[in-house]
């Protein structure tokens, strides 16, 4: 019997500094038998392209906030928010910060709605 590799799919935005100023977004496929949360998928997304920035922090629980990010719309915490194999999500940085780079923000700096 085959098994078929399952993947999420993320459409993740980009955008560096001096860069386009509206940033875009790439379509990313990582490979996942079993639901990774948002912040082991950005992990796996930077382990494929070093160039992608994004928080690896610290507490995973729900606790500190420094993995927060927008998820399909939502600002949400990354390390406590999963994706089930099979789904396709659009990540981008929280909406209430100021971009340092891709989906890494600065939490000193916020911004308000954008
Ligand atoms: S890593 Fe601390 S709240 Fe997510």
């Amino acid at each position: 019997m085959s098994q078929r590799t399952q993947t999420i799919t993320a459409r993740v935005f980009r955008w560096e500094p001096g860069g386009e100023k509206t940033g875009d977004f790439q379509t990313v496929h990582i490979p996942s038998e079993q639901p990774l949360s948002v912040m082991a998928l950005l992990a796996k997304i930077h382990d494929q392209d070093g160039t992608f920035a994004c928080r690896t922090s610290t507490c995973f629980k729900g606790i500190c906030g420094s993995c927060m990010v927008r998820v399909n719309g939502q600002d949400v915490m990354g390390c406590t928010t999963l994706i089930q194999p099979g789904e396709t999500v659009v990540i981008e940085p929280h909406s209430q910060f100021r971009v340092i780079r891709d989906v890494a923000v600065d939490f000193a700096q916020p911004v308000g709605d954008r």
